[in-house]
């Protein structure tokens, strides 16, 4: 049934007829899909026990792991969302589930730190909210697949600021680094963030634990994070990426996509500014983000 290295035959057979057992306890689930992913469950769940031999020790190591993972999940704390971005399951399901054609934007990781209800702001309006952080101009377009601009579709964006924290990590109830916009009749967006900075996924539970003993960063690439939603089309999560960053290729939850490493062009403190906006003699940024969205399946 797999293939368990160097067991006795007697032994080999013990571990097959377990697995059969397992098997054969799942065989009258009513619902198909469930039968089917349970099954595929067990069989790629015992294969992995069998392939590294896993210990008691080691075994019970795991529900403890578990425990403590379950302990500090909250509300507002998803150790076990964390855990499955670390191991690329969450981005392996957003591959699987938004195929790549070569035309629509590639969505990525929501993260633990999107919420709804922020501020709606105009077309070039501020994001920052009083956020610390290198001012950013941030346009583009949203289209369909045919090309075609998408009037009033909905951005939400959210960041970090320059110390690498969300507004909720200082305090419930802060809004700041977060807002959402609509499109123009042209599908046009624009707005002023900051430029994105590199930070840690929250490491101060099992999830770091278990990066800091694997010799893993929980550092991610800088980014800036996208929900765009339209009625008729299939609502897209993603982020940009700033082009040159240094951790593009070990982003902490391999949430780095090429098609979103986009080029944060530096403007020198004094270059003048869209919309004429006084920025008391500091530097800027800006970056460009056209955004496809398909249709939503029938
Ligand atoms: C983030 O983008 O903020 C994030 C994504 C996944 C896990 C932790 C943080
Ligand atoms: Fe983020």
């Amino acid at each position: 049934m797999t293939s368990s290295p160097a067991v006795s035959e007697q032994q080999r057979q013990v571990e097959d007829e377990l697995v059969r057992r397992v098997l054969a306890s799942f065989e009258n689930t009513p619902e198909p899909r469930m039968k089917e992913v349970m099954q595929a469950l067990v069989r790629h769940l015992h294969a992995f026990l069998r392939e590294v031999r896993l210990t008691e020790d080691e075994w019970q190591h795991a529900i403890d792991f578990l425990t403590a993972a379950g302990h500090i999940t909250t509300d507002t704390r998803q150790e076990f969302i964390l855990l499955s971005d670390v191991l690329g399951a969450s981005m392996q399901t957003i591959n699987i589930s938004h195929e790549a054609d070569g035309v629509a934007t590639e969505a990525t990781v929501v993260g633990p730190f999107f919420i709804d209800g922020t501020p709606e702001i105009p077309l070039g309006g501020d994001t920052s909210g009083g956020a610390a952080g290198e001012p950013c101009w941030v346009e583009g377009t949203v289209t369909d697949t045919d090309g075609k601009p998408v009037a009033g579709a909905r951005l939400d964006v959210w960041e970090a600021d320059e110390d690498g924290f969300y507004d909720v990590q200082y305090d419930q109830g802060r809004l700041a680094g977060r807002a959402h916009l609509h499109t123009d009749e042209r599908g046009r967006y624009s707005f002023w963030g900051l430029t994105p900075t590199p930070y840690p996924i929250p490491h101060d539970g099992p999830v770091g634990a278990l990066l800091e003993k694997t010799a893993r960063s929980p550092l991610r690439a800088s980014h800036l994070h996208f929900r765009a939603t339209a009625p008729g089309l299939r609502t897209l999560v993603t982020h940009i990426f700033v082009e040159g960053d240094a951790l593009l290729g070990s982003d902490a939850v391999f949430g780095v996509k090429d098609s979103l490493v986009k080029r944060f062009e530096r403007q020198p403190a004094g270059t003048p500014a869209p919309g004429g906006r006084n920025l008391g003699g500091r530097s800027w940024s800006r970056v460009r983000f056209d955004i496809v969205l398909t249709p939503q399946a029938p």
